[in-house]
């Protein structure tokens, strides 16, 4: 990582990235959780932070150590990513959700540990639907440039258009998961990047940083 070699189009910006799954609890010692690993959202921190950016990483996986002077603030919970992101909006420039949220959480977390009882094969988890962060930033977005990603295992061009227009933001990356070479937890990565007004840029597959540099680069220059 050199400073120096990269074009500062992010200079006097402030950017928040999200990064990691979320962890929803069961009970105390339970969660619900997925497979994102926070990598690709710490590279787009650490590629933010290259192009001059001043950066915000809203992680749950902290221990994926971003470059030096990247303010790191860590979550656990949707409700916790939604505040930490929420509250620093207004003077955002802007905001890359990499983030996993859990779609939904457990209704009612047990506040003692879950018990295995003599008799009972079976336990129902009752879940609620957790907000849609991403949407909730596109609705009320004013000057801020907003990007969300889109994991998905089919029909990728479809549900890439179909969340940036149902979130209102600037751009979507998708990436399809459950590939051996890329996504989750692995340090490559591949997709496409499709930004609202129509513009389509192919990512092949190239390293996690690689493509977070490239992401930053292209959201720099529409900044300017
Ligand atoms: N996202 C969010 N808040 C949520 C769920 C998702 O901000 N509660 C964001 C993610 O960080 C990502 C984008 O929305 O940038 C798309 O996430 P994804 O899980 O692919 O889409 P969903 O809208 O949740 O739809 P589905 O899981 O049904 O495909
Ligand atoms: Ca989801």
């Amino acid at each position: 990582y050199y400073r120096f070699s990269h074009p500062q189009v992010l200079a006097g910006k402030q950017v928040i990235v999200t990064a990691g799954g979320t962890q929803e609890a069961i009970d105390p010692v339970r969660y619900i959780s997925n497979r994102s690993s926070g990598k690709m959202g710490t590279e787009l921190a650490n590629a933010a932070s290259l192009l001059g950016a001043t950066v915000t990483l809203v992680t749950t996986r902290p221990e994926v150590q971003p470059l030096p002077g990247i303010d790191v603030v860590s979550v656990m919970t949707v409700s916790q990513l939604q505040e930490a992101v929420e509250s620093r909006f207004a003077t955002a420039d802007v905001v890359i959700m990499a983030a996993a949220p859990s779609d939904f959480r457990v209704a009612k977390p047990a506040t003692q540990k879950i018990k295995k009882v003599a008799g009972q094969d079976e336990l129902t988890l009752q879940l609620v639907k957790n907000p849609d962060i991403l949407a909730g930033l596109g609705q009320h977005k004013k000057r801020q440039f907003v990007a969300g990603f889109a994991a998905e295992t089919e029909s990728l061009q479809v549900n890439a258009a179909k969340k940036l227009n149902a979130k209102n933001v600037d751009l979507i990356v998708a990436n399809q998961v459950g590939q051996p070479t890329s996504g989750f937890n692995s340090n490559n990565n591949a997709g496409t990047m499709f930004f609202k007004d129509g513009q389509v840029i192919e990512l092949p597959l190239m390293t996690k940083s690689q493509m977070a540099l490239k992401i930053v680069q292209e959201i720099g220059e529409r900044l300017q």
